[in-house]
């Protein structure tokens, strides 16, 4: 395992969409692998495959002791939804408060190529769907509905 330079917000790669993954072999796993450890690195909730430069569809997502590697996901169900602070390893230093579904269901292939479904509530699902967003090309920032700066004053915390 190695650890990936990640990418940050203003390189183009974030913004596209990336591509199925029509083979899972070696590269893969090892992409896969990089990931994970990279993350730990970082200590991030979870990790898109773009984020370290690789324009394909797969994201990694821990929480809580709960490892979740999906390839090729697609959203099945989405129900309720919360609002939670965010932030993201390729925008550092910035957090935003972003509505998500309390509750996601989604398909994907784990590293053996098998096809598996994947609930999540409250924070899995929170981190489930913003994994999926950066396949998409999304970042949190753009759905946030307030952003700030680690450290800065949340804005309903400001006091007159
Ligand atoms: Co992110």
């Amino acid at each position: 395992m190695a650890l990936r330079n990640i990418i940050t917000k203003g390189n183009d790669i974030l913004g596209k969409r990336a591509k199925e993954v029509t083979e899972i072999n070696a590269r893969i796993l090892m992409i896969l692998d990089d990931m994970l450890e990279t993350m730990r690195e970082f200590n991030g909730l979870g990790i898109a495959a773009p984020q370290v430069g690789v324009l394909k569809r797969m994201f990694i997502v821990e929480v809580e002791d709960q490892i979740v590697e999906l390839i090729n996901p697609e959203i099945l169900e989405i129900d309720g939804c919360q609002k939670s602070e965010e932030g993201c390893l390729s925008i550092p230093g910035i957090i935003g408060t972003v509505e998500r579904p309390v509750y996601v269901k989604m398909k994907g292939l784990d590293r053996q190529g098998d096809q598996v479904i994947v609930e999540g509530t409250e924070l899995m699902a929170v981190a489930l769907c913003h994994e999926y967003d950066h396949l998409d090309g999304i970042l949190f920032v753009e759905k946030a509905k307030e952003i700030y700066e680690v450290g800065e004053e949340q804005p309903e915390e400001e006091q007159d």
